[in-house]
């Protein structure tokens, strides 16, 4: 361990550590630009200068290794003059723009400039002005304002694994551009907002809306996917202004996807903010006590076996704790939380979450990724085997569709064929993965849930189970059989056991039944998939959710939910990791949190659940499952034979999505998520709901 001093403090840091690095463990505050330490060093904005004993001149610390004996001082009036000098050259051509910029407030520049600037200019010849450049629907840019720190650059090519940003030029001429002027696309795109230490790049969506200083701060989960994504909400009143990340490092570190950061505007677009009836054919609004009154008659009218119950891809844990435990008090065994089709098997919850837990995917030496599009579907997970593959010694396989072009994981992936007897070709076989894959310590599977949605899903789920046990993947220090759900909802869906009961119907036959007319009552929990529109008006659909889409659009009776904004409640992330989501805004108008929609609808039916309170409930879920004692933490899950026993037949392994802006009723209806599939050449049906409200057409 080397030990160095510091501003006259001696201090051990760990091997490896940069000056830089080094002062923040003593403490000592050094102003950087470039530097940020979760990319690359640049070591090109020398506002971190020090004086290290024995150089002549100060030395950029952020570049400079710690090492044993070093002498090293912040606050010299040699430093001071050096970073006096970087931030006068800084300054010559920067803008006094702070009054108007939406940096402001939150600028690295503005704050650096008060605590080590020179207070005077002594530049009075012309600035130099650079032209605002179209970065698409999510960048704002003003470019005169760039200081040239290439953190944006740096985090495009090494991160987000699209080199779509870049600086030409030299000298006076020197200018951060887009790739061919065009959009940036990637993904993460947004993430360069957060980078950007001024305000050339700023966030479109939010610009000249709103200073920091006025923004309510709620530190929340994300649902756009099963990643659990942590973020910041910031409001004011009752209205989000916009979505940050949160650190948490192994989770999503301090990135989130642009689907996380802008799809929010979803959330007031046909919100269903009162409850409806249908009365001669029209859907009527009714009072919440007619409502409920009506929802009660209709379940107590049916026989249990005419009833089923969809929980949907946003749906907390909370809720399907109380629908799951009215509908067994009902005796209604048809109901299901996974989408039509997929057959996931919630008996055993290594069965259903990312065993190995996201940050140990830095661990592994090897992958297969079988089926659908991780890039897409848990942005965050792929960004780390990304990262994994960027340090070199790690094949990755994948079994699927072959990529199109344009099909890109962002980094090197070995297409192994499309087919489920590619398995045994590795199982068996001598190709260079195969023996790749044998020889790994740490090797990592990922099973695509999207790929366990065909008719011999429980079987396949069951041969990748038995390709982990006979590869010896799965022992005490590691497991490496992952399956990445693509719903915020699911894994709480099946903790909850909100799956067919003995011989109950799956969401496929459901959804057949009612569109046969086989069943009297559909009650759909935020639930919204195509099929619904065919189901006859011999069913009831009681639909309860947060927006006006498919579900609520054939529904006899709307129950208005919240949103993930709008109430406490727990999700659980791919991982199996639960976590809480913490209430920013109100629900709007009468809408109501749904596990106190289905209380209330048990009290009007005379069903004693056993709750009263949210803590009652909570309590509950933690005696039915012990993980839920525990918050924030990757468990070690119990193993078994999860999938269904049997020869498999052959088959295509599919789930590849090329959509990642509209994946659920929030992305549908959000007019920033229409601009960013255009923008990245994904065309959503016209009639979708974000299309209608980027073109400005009332919903
Ligand atoms: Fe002011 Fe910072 Fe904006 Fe520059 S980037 S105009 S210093 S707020
Ligand atoms: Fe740095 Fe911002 Fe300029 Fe990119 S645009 S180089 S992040 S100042
Ligand atoms: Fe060290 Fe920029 S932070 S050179």
């Amino acid at each position: 361990m080397p030990r160095l001093s510091i501003n006259n403090r001696e201090i051990d840091v760990p091997e490896g550590m940069t000056v830089l690095q080094a002062a923040k463990l003593a403490g000592v505050e050094i102003p950087v630009f470039c530097y940020h330490e979760k990319l690359a060093i640049a070591g090109n904005c020398r506002m971190c200068l020090v004086n290290v004993e024995g150089n002549p001149k100060p030395v950029a610390s952020c570049a400079m290794p710690a090492s044993n004996g070093m002498v090293i001082t912040t606050q010299s009036s040699d430093v001071k003059k050096a970073q006096e000098g970087v931030m006068e050259f800084l300054l010559i051509n920067h803008p006094l723009d702070c009054p108007v910029c939406d940096q402001a407030g939150e600028c690295d520049l503005q704050d650096i400039a008060v605590s080590y600037g020179r207070g005077v200019s002594r530049y009075d010849e012309e600035k130099r002005a650079v032209s605002a450049k179209d970065m698409g629907p999510v960048i704002k840019t003003q470019m005169t304002r760039c200081i040239h720190c290439t953190r944006c650059v740096r985090f495009l090519s090494d991160v987000a694994g699209v080199p779509q940003m870049g600086l030409i030029g030299r000298g006076e001429s020197a200018e951060i551009v887009s790739y061919l002027d065009q959009a940036v696309t990637s993904e993460l795109s947004g993430n360069v907002v957060d980078l950007c230490p001024v305000g050339a790049l700023t966030s479109k969506p939010y610009a000249f809306r709103g200073r920091p200083w006025e923004l309510k701060h709620t530190q929340t989960i994300d649902v756009m996917d099963g990643v659990g994504s942590n973020i910041r909400v910031d409001t004011k009143g009752q209205k989000i202004f916009r979505v940050l990340p949160a650190l948490h490092e192994e989770i999503n570190g301090e990135w989130i996807s642009d689907k996380t950061r802008l799809a929010f505007d979803g959330l007031s677009c046909q919100r269903l903010d009162q409850p409806y009836m249908r009365i001669n054919d029209i859907m009527t609004p009714v009072s919440w006590e007619a409502a409920l009154a009506q929802t009660a008659k209709a379940l107590s009218a049916a026989s249990a076996p005419r009833i089923a119950a969809i929980g949907g891809d946003l749906v907390e844990v909370e809720s399907f704790y109380a629908l799951r435990h009215l509908l067994d008090m009902m005796g209604v065994s048809n109901r299901d939380c996974r989408a039509p089709g997929e057959q996931q098997d919630s008996r055993y919850r290594a069965g259903y979450v990312f065993n190995t837990g996201i940050k140990r995917i830095m661990e592994a030496d090897a992958c297969l990724i079988i089926g659908g599009n991780p890039r897409f579907e848990a942005s965050m997970v792929n960004s780390h085997v990304r990262q994994r593959a960027l340090q070199g010694d790690f094949p990755v396989g994948y079994i699927g569709p072959a990529f199109a072009e344009g099909r890109d994981l962002t980094y090197d992936v070995q297409h192994l064929g499309d087919n489920s007897a590619v398995l045994d070709m590795l199982q068996e076989g001598n190709t260079r993965f195969a023996k790749a894959l044998k020889r790994a310590k740490k090797p990592l599977v990922i099973l695509s849930a999207s790929a366990l949605v065909c008719a011999e899903g429980a079987k396949l789920l069951a041969k990748v189970r038995q390709f982990c046990e006979s590869l010896k993947m799965v022992h005490d220090d590691w497991n490496g059989f992952n399956v990445l759900q693509n719903a915020a909802g699911r894994v709480g869906g099946l903790d909850m056991q909100f799956v067919p009961d003995g011989t109950g119907l799956s969401t496929d036959g459901i959804l057949k039944a009612a569109v046969a007319g086989d069943l009297d009552i559909l009650y759909l929990l935020n639930a919204d998939y195509p099929e619904i529109k065919d189901i006859p008006p011999s069913v009831t659909v009681i639909y309860q959710g947060h927006h006006g889409d498919i579900g609520a659009s054939r529904a006899d009776i709307i129950l208005p939910g919240a949103a993930y904004t709008e109430k406490n409640g727990t999700y659980v992330n791919v991982e199996g990791r639960i976590q809480h989501a913490l209430r920013a805004i109100d629900p709007p108008g009468m809408a109501r949190v749904d596990w106190e929609i289905i209380k209330g609808l048990s009290q009007e039916m005379s069903v004693l659940l056993p709750f009263e309170t949210v803590t009652q409930l909570r309590e509950g879920m933690a005696l039915e499952n012990h993980h839920y004692q525990y918050f924030d933490m990757v468990h070690v899950n119990d193993w078994g034979q999860f999938g269904r026993k049997g020869k498999m037949a052959d088959m295509p392994i599919n789930g590849w999505t090329d959509n990642f802006y509209m994946t659920n009723v929030i992305a549908r209806n959000s007019g920033m998520m229409a601009k960013c599939a255009r923008a990245g050449g994904w065309f959503p049906d016209e009639d979708t709901p974000g299309i209608m409200a980027m073109k400005g057409v009332a919903t």
